[in-house]
């Protein structure tokens, strides 16, 4: 498939084809985060784009941001297969990937030929092979690597498919993390933390990251399989519409807990404008999709973008009016 949209979208006439099929455009979608002008506020989740190779496509197919990766310093094969579930009912995914992805050295060389098209959001985490200890280095490898490319970077603390890696989430690791990439990252830093955190672990997240990011991500998949008849007994993490009332609720309780200080970044089952609308009211400047996207196909983009547009001209309002609206 990359080869394909490759070709596709690395010349001006493939770009301006795709965008003029599955693009859509309108100024009152725009949205400002962080200093960063997006065009609009849906964004490709991370662990799509797990190469950089999708980025020139994504960014003609309607996205106002890609987030590429995660990458990590180490490049990895993941998990044996198989390691992605399909539950169409629910239009749910398991998933234990893995990180699998061609290391930082590599996604910068495949970054580096690319023009520069929508907002590039590069996610950062953890090889698998480096220990706790090891961590903030490893991580500080790959930013080095790939933040010339990055109009944001988004520190993922929070797959479940990695050993560990949700530890990072404890105040002392996550402060001196974050303390460490600050000092390196000039494009705004972004986190993204799991929906299973407890109230006192969210609070320990706000504590450790303030002052220090530009925006949090919420959420990653979850552990918590439950709703989902089968799903229990795989190892991995739940992402798509069951997910979409946990996500919901963790963006209203940092909303509040924040008081629409610090930027929030909504993912997790959003799968079509009302739902769209709905994280936006609750406090989301922008959001992201992933699941959706493989139930949906690629004009889930264009379907929630005229949606939100529509709610938007309806309701005289421009995307500035919208974010928090219900919070306010
Ligand atoms: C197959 C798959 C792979 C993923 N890989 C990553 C990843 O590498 N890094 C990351 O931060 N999130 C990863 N995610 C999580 C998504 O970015 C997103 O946070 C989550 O799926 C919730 O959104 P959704 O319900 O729209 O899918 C992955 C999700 C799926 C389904």
């Amino acid at each position: 498939m990359a080869g394909t949209v490759s070709f596709v979208t690395h010349s001006p006439i493939g770009a301006a084809v795709v965008r003029s099929v599955l693009g859509y455009s309108s100024t009152r979608l725009a949205v400002t985060l962080a200093g960063i002008d997006f065009e609009n506020p849906l964004g490709m989740a991370a662990g799509f784009d797990k190469t950089g190779r999708l980025y020139p496509f994504l960014s003609c197919a309607g996205f106002g941001s890609v987030e590429c990766g995660t990458f990590t310093r180490h490049a990895q094969n993941g998990n044996p297969k198989p390691r992605l579930f399909r539950f169409p009912e629910q239009q749910a995914l398991v998933n234990r990937m893995g990180f699998n992805n061609p290391g930082a050295e590599e996604a910068a060389r495949i970054i580096a030929t690319q023009k520069h098209g929508a907002v590039r959001g590069i996610n950062l985490g953890k090889s698998k092979i480096t220990d706790l200890d090891g961590a903030a280095e490893d991580y500080l490898y790959s930013l080095r690597a790939l933040v010339g490319f990055a109009d944001y970077v988004a520190i993922n603390v929070s797959s479940p498919n990695t050993p560990d890696l949700r530890k990072l989430q404890e105040k002392k690791r996550l402060s001196s993390l974050l303390r460490a990439l600050r000092k390196e990252c000039a494009p705004p830093l972004i986190l993204k933390i799991a929906p299973d955190l407890t109230t006192e672990e969210i609070e320990d997240v706000l504590d450790a990251s303030s002052g220090i990011i530009d925006a949090l991500i919420l959420c990653n998949t979850t552990i918590d399989k439950s709703s989902v008849p089968g799903a229990e007994s795989l190892e991995g993490g739940l992402s798509g519409k069951p997910l979409a009332a946990r996500s919901l609720a963790l963006l209203r309780q940092v909303r509040a807990m924040t008081g629409g200080q610090l930027p929030l970044i909504s993912a997790g089952g959003i799968d079509s404008a009302e739902s769209a609308i709905e994280r936006i009211r609750a406090g989301a400047s922008l959001i992201q999709i992933y699941t959706s996207y493989i139930y949906g196909g690629p004009d889930l983009p264009r379907r929630i973008l005229s949606g939100i547009d529509r709610y938007l001209e309806k309701n005289s309002m421009r995307m500035p009016d919208l974010i928090g609206a219900d919070a306010r």
